[in-house]
């Protein structure tokens, strides 16, 4: 009997002792992974100080107050802390700070995931990376509202290693950047760049959506007209008077705070999609 326990426990001794080193070797790849150095190339932001007002819209328009908090003072993003951008605004140049939300990588040439959408806003004009710095340098500090943690370091490590989660230094194409100055509402290229920032991170690249989560534009706009679409990007009531999954919140969060040109605009951009 007592042989028997003494193997027993030394059977699950050694599953325990395999179970934890294959984690740890999970982790310690993890950790090489986020620890490259994937070479800060300098990035330029042309024009003068950010309008601030401007700023204050976009954060909103573009959905960083959905994963950084109502106060952008940081929140935790399914296990991975979204930073207080309040303070990081203030520690990082506008250069630095652009790098980090266009290419997703920090000043030291490490990536950022992909829980940071990067990869939307790689085209960001730059009056508009400008206009949010401005705006949350001028926001009054606030406590952190999420921390790094051993949890949290142990998660993206392991999750980096098994591919759960990607890169943005591998996602993030060098070669795609954005206008000095972002295309006004109407004018041509504006209907592309605005939804690259404001859609395609839930409706893909294209907008043509994914299946079983999101529609493709092009089709669903085909049950709009002008008042329903102010409709619903003002209150998230769809034509049968209904919220739907998270498109509703996104509509009263973020597509509120548009401008009556940019709405306008964005009708008239998904129509000419579905137009053949
Ligand atoms: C879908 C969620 C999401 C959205 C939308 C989002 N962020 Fe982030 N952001 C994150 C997460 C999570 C991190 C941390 C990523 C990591 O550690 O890998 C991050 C990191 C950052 C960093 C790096 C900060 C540092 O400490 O180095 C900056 C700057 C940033 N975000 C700015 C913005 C701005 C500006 C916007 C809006 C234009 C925005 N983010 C939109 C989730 C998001
Ligand atoms: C954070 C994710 C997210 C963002 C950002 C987002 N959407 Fe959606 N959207 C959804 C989801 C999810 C649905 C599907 C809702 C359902 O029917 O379950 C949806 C549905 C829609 C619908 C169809 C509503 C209906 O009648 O059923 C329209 C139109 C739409 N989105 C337009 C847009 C436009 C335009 C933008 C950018 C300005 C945008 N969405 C940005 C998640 C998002």
């Amino acid at each position: 009997m007592r042989t028997w326990v003494k193997a027993g426990t030394g059977v699950i001794g050694t599953v325990l002792l395999l179970a934890a080193g294959a984690g740890s070797a999970l982790i310690w790849a993890g950790n090489r992974m986020l620890a490259k150095d994937h070479g800060a190339l300098p990035e330029i932001v042309a024009g003068g100080p950010g309008d601030p007002v401007l700023g204050a819209r976009l954060v909103k328009v573009y959905g960083c107050a959905g994963c950084h908090g109502e106060a952008l003072a940081g929140e935790d993003f399914y296990g991975i802390p979204a930073p207080n951008l309040r303070r990081r605004a203030r520690e990082l140049a506008l250069t630095d700070f652009a790098r980090a939300v266009r290419r997703g990588l920090r000043p030291d040439g490490t990536s950022l995931t992909w829980a940071m959408p990067s990869e939307h806003f790689a085209a960001l004009a730059d009056n508009e990376i400008a206009a949010v710095h401005a705006h949350l340098r001028a926001l009054p500090a606030m406590e952190d509202g999420a921390s790094v943690t051993l949890k949290s370091r142990l998660f993206k490590a392991a999750a980096t290693a098994t591919g759960e989660v990607a890169l943005n230094a591998v996602l993030v194409r060098a070669t795609d950047v954005g206008p000095a100055v972002a295309p006004a509402p109407g004018m041509p290229g504006w209907g592309a760049y605005f939804t690259r920032a404001a859609c395609a991170e839930c409706h893909n690249h294209g907008l043509g959506g994914y299946p079983g989560d999101t529609p493709a534009l092009a089709d669903v706009i085909q049950r709009y007209d002008w008042p329903a679409f102010q409709r619903l990007t003002t209150t998230g009531k769809t034509p049968e008077d209904q919220d739907v999954r998270m498109m509703s919140g996104v509509a009263r969060g973020r597509l509120v705070h548009m401008t009556d040109a940019e709405r306008r605009a964005l009708f008239d951009y998904l129509k000419s999609l579905s137009t053949p």
